[in-house]
């Protein structure tokens, strides 16, 4: 769905590589690890010490890939279409392999990975099915995915992924709605099932990093975390 029709603050809105290009270098002094990494940490149907080979699509800077390779999962690959983002990646050393693409066609072997994830990605793509797809394709059996996301709810707000260019100066990324039946439909249409999901809120522990947010979303939904099974 068109984030247009919900955005109430009219940022600038640029393209994706584009956006992250210049978002890279400050953007792990802005990501709130309450979003998505909190999330991780709360899910209960994924032991990651016994995940061997992971995938994590749309890596980043390897935030999240530094979280996993602590939680202890052995061996990481990730896919990144943001040079600038990716080049962080390499400099942080969590992943085994890193290469530069788009999260829907990864030239990755299909079967061999009993961990895909993706964090903070879904509301930047327009249509939900590739991902799951190649998740799908790259699963081994029995695997799992974790989609960890930003909350509808609150792009629907308004509140579009966004970064300041310089201070004063907010700039917004492409972003689309998903609503969670987009989620269920793209998944069923793969033949993966939800095993989990969780939501975060902007609670009490949100005070002190994010006092606007707190303020005026205070009990808002802002992110979610699914797990997907596949057959086997
Ligand atoms: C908000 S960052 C999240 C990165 C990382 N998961 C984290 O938590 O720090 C979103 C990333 O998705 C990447 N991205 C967006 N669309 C993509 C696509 N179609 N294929 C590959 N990467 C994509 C961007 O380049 C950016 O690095």
């Amino acid at each position: 769905m068109d984030f247009r029709p919900f955005d109430t603050r009219h940022y600038d809105t640029v393209p994706v590589k584009a956006g992250y290009g210049e978002w890279a270098a400050t953007y792990e002094n802005t990501v709130v690890d309450l979003l998505d990494l909190r999330l991780l940490a709360g899910l209960s149907s994924v032991d990651w010490q016994s995940c061997q080979r992971a995938v994590d699509l749309a890596c980043g800077t390897g935030r999240t890939g530094v979280w996993l390779k602590q939680a202890g999962v052995v061996v990481m690959h990730g896919i990144d279409c943001t040079p600038e983002m990716l080049e962080m990646a390499r400099r942080k050393g969590a992943h085994d392999r890193l290469v530069l693409g788009d999260l829907s066609a990864t030239g990755f072997d299909g079967g061999a990975y009993d961990l895909v994830v993706t964090s903070l990605v879904d509301e930047h793509l327009a249509d939900l099915r590739p991902l799951y797809a190649e998740a799908r394709r790259l699963l081994a059996p029995g695997g799992r995915f974790v989609l960890v996301g930003y909350h509808p709810h609150f792009l629907m707000m308004g509140i579009a992924t966004h970064f300041d260019r310089s201070p004063g100066e907010p700039v917004a990324i492409e972003s689309h709605v998903h609503l969670a039946s987009d989620h269920v439909a793209a998944a069923h249409a793969v033949g993966l099932r939800l095993g989990e999901m969780i939501e975060g809120v902007v609670d009490d522990a949100w005070a002190g990093v994010k006092p606007k947010w707190y303020a005026k979303y205070r009990s808002h939904p802002v992110s979610f975390a699914m797990v997907w099974q596949g057959p086997g």
